[in-house]
């Protein structure tokens, strides 16, 4: 969290960025859900747009984080789950929409009353027509879900970047219709553990799995902190390039 908060501004300054998207679903103290300071230290160090995928709908502070005016979750959800699953702002004069989708699979892992109850797909389709510029967040396991997405709105998006594995995907594309694709952005966090947690307790719940019940977050990994980002330049709609940070 430090690091990125130190980062943010230096990035924003340094690549004159309009809009700055942080997906902030395991900024909590247990490196799993997502807590209200964090999301306020990130948007006042310079993030417009907190998204959340699976984990947004878990942690003590669930219902504060998910009413915050600035935060994104997965909108392929009931219609009765608290938050929402589109944002437009204003970014350099200009309206962009961020919305965020995931899959059944990452959405396994939410609680749940927070379970996928329709397809991305069909969810982004049923939206109002938005300003000219959307960015499509796609929160999912499944890489031929991301890919696919991000091909049928080809032409429609600015770009389906995909997150959730944490891991970041080498190829960047630019489909085209001027839709860009990442598989997965990655993560932002300790690089010396799984998925930046503690490397010795994820091993420790590999060897003898806990029950749900008794399941407990391994908590953040030590180490070198990993920056994953990329970097889209948006023209009219469309994407022009789209590189990595
Ligand atoms: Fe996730």
């Amino acid at each position: 969290m430090v690091e990125l908060q130190r980062l943010i501004p230096q990035v924003r300054e340094q690549h004159a960025l309009d809009l700055v998207v942080v997906d902030a679903e395991n900024c909590g103290a247990d490196a799993e859900s997502m807590e209200l300071a964090a999301v306020d230290a990130l948007l006042a160090a310079g993030a417009d747009v907190i998204t959340g995928g699976n984990h947004a709908f878990d942690g003590e502070e669930v219902e504060a984080v998910l009413s915050h005016p600035r935060v994104v979750r997965p909108l392929n959800v009931a219609p009765g789950v608290p938050g929402r699953g589109t944002l437009t702002v204003q970014a350099n004069g200009e309206q962009v929409r961020v919305v965020v989708l995931a899959d059944g699979l990452a959405l396994d892992f939410s609680p749940p009353w927070a379970h996928m109850t329709e397809e991305p797909y069909a969810a982004f389709a049923a939206l109002p027509a938005g300003p000219a510029t959307t960015i499509v967040e796609m929160h999912a396991l499944s890489v031929t879900a991301k890919q696919g997405l991000a091909y049928a709105l080809d032409g429609s998006v600015a770009a389906v970047l995909g997150t959730h594995t944490h891991e970041p995907t080498l190829p960047l594309h630019l489909l085209p219709g001027g839709t860009a694709l990442v598989t997965d952005v990655g993560m932002t966090g300790p690089g010396d553990g799984p998925q930046g947690m503690r490397a010795d307790r994820v091993a420790e719940q590999v060897r003898n799995p806990p029950s749900a019940e008794q399941r407990e977050p391994p908590g953040p990994a030590e180490g070198k902190i990993v920056l994953a980002a990329v970097l889209l330049e948006i023209d009219g709609g469309l994407t022009r390039a789209i590189s990595r940070l």
